[in-house]
């Protein structure tokens, strides 16, 4: 009997919920298309929704075809999909997925992709455990685990903890598809593929770093849960923007080998200084928008934050004393996620007296969202007799016009089949995020007094500008815009 021993099978728990359909089935059929899956590779669909194959395909193909990526490759990809209803807490589901998937010796290479709740997560791998369909006997055997990986530092290690029960580190992926964005990536290109960032890229020439994720839209759709479970720490610094951080202060690793890199993560998220809650507000910020108390789903009196805005040193050699500073909220003025270094100011200011007397620091500026751009701001003289300055801004767009851009999840996903954790993190590196977040969260629980408010659309709460060590640093608004005088002689 033969069997493509190189066979995979993608198996989707929570196919019929919003991840799956807005991200991961249209990352697959790009990779479909793009022609990185193999002939053989089948995909299954899991739910409670009781579908049968050719009702699932059909929803499936609707999504599809109402997208922009939708293409001549549909039909091939339909072919691909299966679907399997049941209940994740039936063990009598996890008899029927090991008949689907095979046995003996042609027992397929499975990828598990848990987009279930997380409440969820133990009780699916114990029921994967106990129908035999970890063990990698014949073919290997992998879990992507969703974010979030606890909803603190002691709910992940309890997870991490069953986890390990039944599966290798190597076969666990924990996903941060932040960390797939295209820009993102980009951040470890522009350090270590160029020169000249390097020797500036230090506590003698960095004055603070900025790190931005603001949103436009609420908690619509999402109301209870964000409320229960989530908050602006715990849902985007803890994760996303502690990755950005790690990513923008890490030493060059090795190799772009997984372990190297991720080697240098956690000692970065490890270097950070511990937040001094008894000087809370000098640190940390937490603010709801006008109106969150009203949602529908949000318990009354919440104290759920959908602004959190943070200062995080990093005690090494390289940063000391240079202040991260860390912010994101919900229904703010603009969608803007970037990152805004901000230069020390030379030494002399030769140019006092002579009328340009403000001399603007240099910023570099690196666009993640919805601008993939790098800038860098710097003096300039305005043509002219006399001596007058303005910022002026160099300013490159990441792609060329007509260069498609990939979405983080088809990286990702492509990631998993190839069997490269580079991009997934480690679970140190979890471990240390919680730790730099979960004293703030405790002491904001802690705290009986409600959230700052802040008004829909504004740029946040005022008072996030407290949090910073100099009075003339403040927040990054905007990304540079050429041309701005400083006056004449
Ligand atoms: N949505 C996002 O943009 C996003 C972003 C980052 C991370 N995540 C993470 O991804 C995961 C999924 O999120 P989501 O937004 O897709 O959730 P969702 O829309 O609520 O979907 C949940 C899915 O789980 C299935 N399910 C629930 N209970 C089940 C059970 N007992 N047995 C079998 N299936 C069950 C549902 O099936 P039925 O619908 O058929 O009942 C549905 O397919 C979560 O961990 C979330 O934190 C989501």
């Amino acid at each position: 009997m033969s069997c493509a021993t190189e066979s995979h099978a993608y198996v989707i728990f929570g196919a019929t919920g919003n991840l799956a359909t807005v991200k991961l089935l249209p990352a697959l059929y790009q990779l479909h298309c793009l022609g990185y899956l193999a002939a053989d590779v089948k995909i299954l669909g899991c739910g409670r929704t009781p579908h049968q194959r050719d009702d699932w395909r059909d929803q499936v193909r609707k999504m599809l075809a109402s997208g922009t990526n939708a293409g001549s490759c549909l039909e091939g990809f339909f072919q691909r999909l299966d679907y399997l209803a049941g209940s994740l807490e039936d063990a009598a589901f996890y008899q029927a997925l090991g008949t689907w998937i095979g046995t003996g010796e042609c027992a397929r290479n499975v990828i598990f992709y848990l987009s279930v709740s997380p409440e969820l997560y133990v009780r699916v791998t114990m029921g994967l455990a106990q129908a035999g369909l970890l063990a990698e006997r014949n073919g290997w055997r992998r879990m992507v685990v969703e974010k979030p990986f606890g909803h603190d530092l002691q709910s992940a290690r309890d997870l991490q903890h069953e986890l390990k029960a039944h599966l290798s580190e190597e076969q666990i992926y924990r996903i941060d598809h932040y960390v797939g964005k295209e820009s993102v990536q980009n951040l470890l290109v522009l350090r270590f593929a160029n020169m000249i960032l390097e020797p500036l890229w230090n506590r003698h020439y960095i004055d603070h770093v900025q790190i931005t994720h603001a949103e436009t839209v609420g908690v619509d759709g999402r109301a209870s849960y964000y409320d229960r479970h989530g908050g602006a720490a715990r849902d985007m610094i803890q994760s996303h923007l502690l990755q950005v951080l790690a990513l923008l202060a890490m030493e060059p690793p090795v190799s772009l080998e997984a372990e190297s890199l991720r080697d240098e993560k956690v000692k970065v998220l490890r270097s950070i200084r511990p937040v001094d809650v008894s000087q809370l507000a000098s640190h940390a910020v937490r603010a709801q928008y006008a109106g969150y108390q009203m949602e529908a789903g949000i318990a009354p009196g919440s104290h759920t934050e959908t602004y959190a805005a943070l200062k995080l040193y990093v005690d090494n050699w390289r940063w000391r004393d240079v202040p991260f500073y860390l912010r994101t909220g919900k229904s703010l003025k603009e969608r803007r996620s970037m990152v805004a270094v901000r230069f020390r100011e030379p030494p002399m200011q030769l140019f006092q007296g002579t009328g340009a007397a403000i001399v603007h620091p240099n910023w570099l500026l690196i666009g993640i969202q919805p601008d993939d751009v790098v800038q860098m701001e710097i003096s300039a003289k305005v043509p002219g007799a006399e001596t007058r300055t303005r910022q002026i801004v160099m300013d490159a767009s990441v792609g060329n016009p007509g260069e498609r851009k990939a979405d983080a999840y088809e990286e990702l996903l492509l990631d998993v089949i190839e069997g490269n954790r580079a991009l997934f993190l480690r679970y140190d590196e979890v471990k240390a995020a919680w730790s730099i977040v979960d004293p703030v969260m405790r002491a904001w629980a802690d705290d009986e007094h409600p959230p700052l408010q802040y008004p829909v659309g504004s740029l946040g709460p005022k008072a996030a500008n407290q949090i910073f060590d100099q009075a003339d640093q403040e927040w990054r608004q905007t990304l540079g815009c050429n041309g701005k005088a400083d006056g004449k002689s």
